[in-house]
């Protein structure tokens, strides 16, 4: 049971934030199972190492809040989550419910997280509660807590902003060394590394390189081809600081870019430019989208642009809102986005740049520093 009292007032304010939303949803307290909202809510870093693995949980209500863990964590749960005094489960969660029933006696409907956590697990707590007789009732309760995180404050986007200068550091290391011959693998080991020593608590997500018609696949794999002179190589990767994700593409070309990689690169940078410096709150992720799809379509590539503009990044490398041409929503200030545009071919490659930004009134802001852009 967390005391209000000694939670850091970041965490309380946090919490307040969602008790106002449980309120408006007529819920009485939410089982929050998404790793990335736990430790948004509570500063409790553990990871599920897979979808059918928790670490924990957190239930907050109006006048409860548990952080619930197993032995394996008790340690960290205590370090990280100051103020929460976390209830240690030994027989799984499931195996503990009833212990945890008594903390939350006289609730009557318990929200959950559609998207953290099974069917499986969802079943098993629904026959439980059966079981015991009890009335609480559970409701689904999607993106609560990521309706929250959308929106980032002044810590948060520094964290972000480290979690890129050390990933645009990686590249401008990698870029040095490039060589033809050298492996796609190599080199994704080799980012992988760097962003190790350089600082960061890992990788966001599995790098990108994809050189030659690799290129041509927005989300290839590495291989053991090794790169040449005159083909597109696309770098896609991401560091992690204080839990926060970064995201970053840039295509290059060793000797001479054939006149095909010149067209191509200069109408993604153009539509890259013409959604970072146009992108404002107010408007719409559809909107935004078409800021840069509009420049590729005017020159009538527009289905070689095969996703969408880009996404919000946090905690999560893609989290809310999705700058996507369906299912608008409104964009606001502190958001933090990508933009990405792309154009891939087949059996020839692709160009893909991506840089991010924080959603701003007036305008917003580039939060890269790296230029490394080609000008043809
Ligand atoms: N690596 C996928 C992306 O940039 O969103
Ligand atoms: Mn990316
Ligand atoms: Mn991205």
């Amino acid at each position: 049971m967390g005391s209000r009292t000694l939670l850091p007032v970041l965490y309380r304010n946090r919490l307040a934030r969602l008790q106002k939303l449980l309120k408006a949803h007529n819920l009485s307290a939410l089982l929050v199972t998404t790793p990335e909202n736990r430790r948004y809510l509570s500063g409790f870093r553990a990871v599920d190492p897979q979808l059918s693995e928790s670490s924990g949980f957190l239930i907050v209500g109006d006048q409860t809040t548990i952080l619930g863990t197993d032995p394996r964590y008790e340690i960290e749960a205590h370090e990280e989550a100051r103020g929460f005094f976390p209830f240690i489960y030994d027989r799984g969660l499931e195996g503990s419910w009833d212990k945890i029933a008594e903390k939350i006696n006289g609730l009557k409907r318990l929200g959950f997280e559609p998207g953290g956590l099974t069917c499986q697990f969802h079943g098993r707590l629904k026959k439980i509660l059966k079981k015991s007789g009890s009335r609480l009732e559970l409701v689904p309760a999607a993106d609560l807590v990521e309706s929250l995180r959308v929106r980032k404050d002044p810590g948060e986007i520094r964290s972000i902003r480290k979690a890129l200068a050390i990933t645009e550091e990686v590249f401008r290391e990698i870029n040095r060394s490039l060589k033809p011959g050298q492996t796609e693998r190599a080199i994704g080991w080799k980012i992988k590394t760097l962003i190790h020593q350089k600082g960061g608590d890992g990788i966001a997500f599995e790098p990108i390189v994809a050189s030659g018609p690799n290129a041509g696949r927005p989300h290839a794999e590495l291989t053991d081809r090794p790169i040449e002179k005159g083909e597109s190589i696309i770098f896609d990767f991401g560091a992690r600081w204080n839990g926060y994700c970064s995201d970053l593409s840039r295509t290059v070309c060793l000797g001479k870019p054939p006149d095909r990689f010149r067209e191509l690169y200069g109408l993604v940078r153009g539509a890259q430019l013409a959604a970072q410096t146009g992108i404002r709150a107010g408007m719409t992720s559809q909107e935004a989208d078409q800021l840069a799809r509009g420049v590729i379509e005017k020159a009538c590539y527009g289905r070689l642009f095969k996703h969408s503009l880009g996404h919000g990044v946090g905690l999560a490398t893609h989290e809310a809102p999705s700058l996507s041409p369906v299912r608008p929503v409104s964009l606001e200030t502190g958001m933090v986005v990508t933009i990405e545009p792309g154009l891939y071919i087949p059996d020839w490659g692709g160009i893909r740049l991506e840089n991010m930004v924080a959603i701003g009134k007036g305008r917003s802001e580039l939060l890269n520093t790296d230029q490394s852009f080609y000008e043809f």
